[in-house]
C-alpha cells in the first residue's frame, strides 16, 4: 500500500479535485492517505494559477519538498492542476525533483502513471466530469461538502487564465450529482455547495441550473444547499424564484462584479454593464429581501483610472455587500489582457486602491452585521470555536458565522450538524455573537 499526501492550493474547486484524486487512487486498492507528509510515498500538490502569488507559493513549496525528497529516496513528487497545465515545460526543466505533471482532466491516468514512477498528462478534455466518482472527503468535520456540478469555463474574461488551464465548460450528469448528494446526506452531511465556474450556465439534457437546484434541495429539507459561482450575465429571475420557494436553499448569492465601471467591464469582457449588474441586484432584493450578496473585486486592471476605481467603490456602497474577495490585478501570460492590453496601473496605485476597497468592505460588513444584532436566525453548527472550547460556531443561511455557547441550558452539548435557533447579541466585522433561544 502506498501512502499519498495531497496539498491543495487555490479555490474550492481544487478541494473537490483533490478529493476526486484520492478517490481514484484509493479506489485501486493500492493507495491510502498518509497522515504526515514525511511518511508519504507519493506527495501531490494540487495547484492554482489564478494569480501570480498563488503560483509563487507553489514554487516555494516545491523547493521545500525537493529537500524532503533528497532525505527520502523513492518519494514520488507530483504537480497537479492549473500550474501543471500551464507550466508543464518549465516545471520539468527547472524542477528535476518533480516526477509527475498532470492537468485537471488527467486524473484518471494517475494510477497508471504512478505505477511507472511518474509521467506527464496535460491533455484537456471536452467531456471529462469525473461524474461517477464519489470524492473521498478530506475534511473530517463531515457537515459541509463541496460537490462539483460542472468543469471548465467558456467565458474568457480577458484577465483570467481558467479557460486555458481548465478547458471548455461541461456539465455533469444530474443523476450522478443527486446520487452523490444522497450519499453525503446519509453519511451525516447537512450542507452541500454546488460548484462550477459559472453554475448559471449548467445544462445537461433537459436539466438547467434552477431545476438541478430544486432536485438537490429535494434530497432532504434538512440539507442546506449553496452554490458558487454565479456569473451576473446569466442570473435569471427563475433561479431567484426557485430559491425563494425552497427554504433549504441558502439565502446567499456570490455574484462577482469585478468592477463598478462599465468601461472596465467591457475591457474585462464581462458581457454586462454596471446598470445590468444593479438590475440583477434589484431582482435579488425584490424576490428575497433577506438574501446576502457577496462579490469578487479586482483593483488596478489595465487602464483603470481614478474615476473607474471610484465607480467600483460606489457600486460596493450601493449594493452594500455582506462579504467580498478582493484582489490586485495580476497579469496572466497568454490571456487576452496580457496579449492586447498594457498592465499600466502602477503597483503602488494598485496597492492603494486595494487598501481602499478592503477598508470599505470592512465598513460594509460591519454595518451588515450590526443590522443583524437583535435578530433571530437558524444556524447549522460546524464545530467548536477556535478561540474558546466553551463556544461552538455555525453559519446562518446568509453564510455568516455565529458563535454561541457550547452547552444548552440543560447542559446538553451542541454538536456539529445540529440546527440551532439563535438570537444575535453582538458582532465584529467578521463574526456574530449569539445566544441559543
Ligand atoms: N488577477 C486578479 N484577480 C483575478 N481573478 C481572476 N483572474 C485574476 C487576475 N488575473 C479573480 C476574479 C475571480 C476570482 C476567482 O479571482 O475576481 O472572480
Ligand atoms: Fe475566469 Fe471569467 Fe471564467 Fe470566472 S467566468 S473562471 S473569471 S473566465
Amino acid at each position: 500500500m502506498k501512502r499519498v499526501w495531497i496539498e491543495t492550493y487555490g479555490c474550492q474547486m481544487n478541494v473537490v479535485d483533490s478529493e476526486t484524486v484520492m478517490a481514484i487512487l484509493c479506489g485501486t486498492g493500492g493507495f491510502e492517505r498518509a497522515s504526515d507528509v514525511r511518511d508519504a510515498d507519493v506527495v501531490l500538490l494540487n495547484t492554482c494559477s489564478i494569480r501570480d502569488n498563488a503560483e509563487e507559493r507553489v514554487w516555494h513549496r516545491l523547493d521545500e519538498l525537493g529537500a524532503l525528497k533528497k532525505r527520502r529516496q523513492g518519494t514520488v513528487l507530483g504537480i497537479l492542476g492549473c500550474m501543471a497545465e500551464r507550466l508543464r515545460e518549465q516545471i520539468l526543466t527547472e524542477r528535476p525533483a518533480v516526477d509527475l505533471v498532470v492537468g485537471p482532466d488527467g486524473y484518471r491516468s494517475l494510477p497508471e502513471l504512478l505505477a511507472q514512477g511518474g509521467g506527464v498528462n496535460t491533455e484537456l478534455s471536452k467531456e471529462e466530469t469525473y461524474a461517477e466518482i464519489s470524492p473521498v472527503r478530506l475534511d473530517e468535520r463531515g457537515v459541509s461538502a463541496f460537490v462539483s456540478i460542472m468543469r471548465g469555463c467558456n467565458n474568457f474574461c480577458s484577465y483570467c487564465v481558467v479557460p486555458y488551464t481548465r478547458g471548455r465548460e461541461r456539465s455533469r450528469d444530474p443523476q450522478t450529482i443527486l446520487r452523490e448528494v444522497g450519499e453525503l446526506f446519509a453519511a451525516g452531511y447537512r450542507e452541500v455547495t454546488l460548484l462550477g465556474q459559472n453554475v448559471n450556465s449548467y445544462t445537461f439534457e433537459q436539466v438547467d441550473f434552477p431545476e438541478l437546484l430544486r432536485r438537490v434541495a429535494a434530497v432532504s429539507p434538512l440539507l442546506r444547499v449553496r452554490f458558487a459561482t454565479s456569473h451576473p450575465k446569466d442570473l435569471t429571475d427563475r433561479l431567484l424564484e426557485v430559491m425563494a420557494a425552497t427554504p433549504n436553499i441558502c439565502r446567499a448569492i456570490h455574484l462577482p462584479a469585478q468592477s463598478g465601471s462599465t468601461r472596465m467591464l467591457e475591457l474585462m469582457n464581462r458581457k454586462y454593464t454596471r446598470e445590468w449588474y444593479l438590475d440583477r441586484i434589484a431582482a435579488i432584493r425584490r424576490v428575497m429581501p433577506d438574501c446576502a450578496i457577496s462579490t469578487d473585486v479586482i483593483a488596478g486592471f489595465c487602464g483603470e483610472t481614478a474615476e473607474d476605481h471610484a465607480a467600483t467603490l460606489s457600486l460596493m456602497r450601493e449594493v452594500g455587500y455582506e462579504f467580498a474577495y478582493m484582489f490586485k490585478y495580476s497579469e496572466r501570460p497568454d490571456t487576452v489582457a496580457a496579449r492586447t492590453m498594457a498592465d499600466d496601473v502602477a503597483e503602488a496605485v494598485k496597492t492603494a486602491r486595494l487598501a481602499e476597497i478592503i477598508g470599505l468592505q470592512n465598513e460594509l460588513s460591519l454595518a451588515s452585521n450590526r443590522r443583524d444584532v437583535g435578530r433571530e436566525f437558524e444556524i447549522l453548527v460546524e464545530g467548536v470555536s477556535k478561540r474558546s472550547s466553551e463556544r461552538v460556531f455555525g453559519r446562518t443561511s446568509q453564510n455568516k458565522v455565529v458563535v454561541v455557547g457550547r452547552f444548552g441550558a440543560d447542559g446538553a452539548e451542541h454538536r456539529a450538524g445540529d440546527y440551532l435557533r439563535v438570537r444575535v447579541t453582538g458582532c465584529s466585522s467578521a463574526t456574530l455573537q449569539g445566544e441559543v433561544i
